[in-house]
């Protein structure tokens, strides 16, 4: 930091200084905080893997201020920083001594020759494919992102090489009529499907081209691949399809899920959703049409893609991640969805028989029909209040399962599907005082115990959180007890890959 031009910066600051005042805290002046963006971008250089090793040639795309090339830099890398002219980031760049080379991102259009080939390539928070046409707001579409992306694998990505896109959230309209910043999920499962390694919570996806001439897509030719690659399907949460995603971008394996036709992997958390999903994509079962929102995410449509890999898979990975079972006229439904489709819209009234559920007891006729007049008056002109709604707020039952229940759900699953079968349960752990969340550690317990009386084999995510502590296992530095932080996610991979290949 001891080169940055100090009294420059507090120039700029001082420039803006009525502005930032009445500026939106997103809005670009927040990169005049010039300390807090460079450390930023020291984490990115450490996760890339660029704070260490031989000199690399690093393409920043909408490089802002230059904070990025100027942490390269500092690590001996030679980087292109490519914007469009704006006196803001151009004052900051100036101040940390960097180049910005402007060069304007186009849909459909190429990036010209920048000097040869780049290691790396980094697309941090991107703006570029906001077309700003709005209101409502436009964004780059399915078609101008694929463009984007080709030409940079085709024509300035070397192999080996990354590319690291990081999204900015979008503006889109929920089915409610609100508008939310979101990131693009059409877009993540489309490059998850084509071998990138996804984080979705964080909208970040990353390509890493590690044989030589191969883009990602295409890494069922490559010849410096394994002759083979494990054909993995996953039944479970994220904590299992993200890091099977990111396997499968390195190359080890062939990640089944990614062949489902709308791209999305299928969540599932009870082992009797991985039993009904299993028999709904085989035919087996039919579930009403009016339940399916309440089961699986936008209403489940089994389609040949789901049949391929359910029949291609050499190995299954089961993640029973909840002992909950919610269930109405026979189906099992999941919890996520119930939230989002009665709780979330339905207020206060819809709270009150939430909590009455998860209490094991029958919600009174009178709850019910003050949870559908919520329900109704909401939805009057959006979206029909069905008789999905009717029957599941009717119907709808609660226990928690037992052992021996979740055993028998496991010995069922294998049964079906009669290929290895590799058991994970949800990751135990500590709260801030030190002690196990006990919850937890009731539904892991019973799991595994299921897991061991049938002798199936299973990996117990703890392992991780012994060897490397909970705060760099888990996002948030540790406080988030559901996801895995972005950079774990690949061990994660690599260790489930490993225990797949000791049971194939
Ligand atoms: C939110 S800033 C991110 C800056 C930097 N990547 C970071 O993460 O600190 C978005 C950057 O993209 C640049 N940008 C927007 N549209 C662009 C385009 N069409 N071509 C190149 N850069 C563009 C903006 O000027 C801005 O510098």
């Amino acid at each position: 930091m001891a080169t940055v031009d100090c009294a420059g910066l507090d120039a700029l600051r001082a420039k803006y200084a009525d502005v930032m005042r009445g500026a939106h805290p997103d809005s670009a002046y927040k990169y005049l905080d010039v300390a807090f963006h460079t450390r930023q971008k020291l984490l990115l250089a450490s996760r890339l893997g660029l704070d260490q090793g031989p000199p690399r040639r690093v393409l920043d795309i909408g490089t802002g201020g230059g904070h990025f090339p100027f942490v390269c830099r500092f690590f001996g890398h030679e980087v292109v920083g490519i914007d469009v002219d704006d006196p803001l980031y151009d004052g900051i760049a100036a101040c940390l001594g960097v180049q910005r080379t402007l060069v304007r991102v186009r849909p459909n259009t190429p990036l010209p020759a920048l000097g040869g080939r780049f290691d790396v390539i980094v697309a941090c928070n991107t703006t570029f494919n906001d077309k700003e046409q709005g209101p409502p707001r436009t964004y780059w579409s399915a078609a101008e992102w694929q463009y984007f992306l080709d030409d940079l694998l085709d024509n300035q990505l070397r192999s080996p090489g990354r590319l690291y896109v990081k999204l900015n959230k979008e503006y889109r309209t929920d089915a409610a009529g609100r508008e939310r910043l979101v990131y693009n999920r059409d877009l993540l499962d489309r490059v998850a499907r084509n071998g990138a390694a996804v984080d979705r919570r964080h909208g970040m996806f990353e390509f890493s081209l590690a044989a030589r001439g191969a883009r990602p897509a295409d890494k069922a030719r490559s010849s410096s691949r394994p002759a083979h690659r494990l054909r993995v399907l996953s039944l479970g949460s994220c904590r299992v399809h993200e890091p099977l995603a990111a396997a499968h971008g390195l190359g080890t394996i062939d990640y089944q899920n990614r062949r489902f036709a709308r791209g999305r992997p299928v969540y599932l958390h009870d082992v009797q959703e991985a039993i009904q999903f299993v028999r709904l994509v085989r035919g087996e079962t039919v579930m009403p049409v009016d339940l399916r929102p309440f089961a699986y995410e936008s209403g489940l449509r089994p389609d040949h893609g789901m049949a391929l890999a359910l029949q291609q898979a050499e190995c299954v990975v089961v993640e029973a991640c909840t002992d909950k079972h919610y269930e109405a006229a026979g189906w099992t439904l999941n919890i996520n969805e119930i939230h989002r489709q009665l709780v979330v819209p339905g207020g206060r009234p819809a709270e009150d028989w939430w909590q009455t559920i998860d209490a094991g007891q029958r919600p009174s006729t009178r709850l019910v029909e003050s949870v559908e007049a919520e329900l109704q008056s909401r939805w009057r002109t959006r979206r029909r209040f069905g008789a999905g709604h009717r029957r599941v707020l009717r119907e709808l039952v609660f226990r928690y399962q037992a052992m021996a229940e979740i055993a028998r759900g496991l010995d069922r699953l294998q049964g079906l599907l009669a290929r290895p079968m590799l058991v994970v349960p949800h990751v135990a752990v500590r709260q801030p005082d030190g002690c196990f969340l006990a919850e937890r550690l009731q539904h892991v317990a019973k799991t595994c115990q299921a897991a061991s009386t049938l002798g199936l084999p299973m990996l117990d995510p703890r392992q991780f959180i012994d060897r490397h502590g909970q705060s760099r296992v888990l996002a948030d530095g540790g406080s988030d007890f559901h996801h895995y932080a972005a950079d774990y996610v690949p061990v994660v991979g690599c260790e489930i890959v490993r225990a797949l290949r000791e049971i194939v």
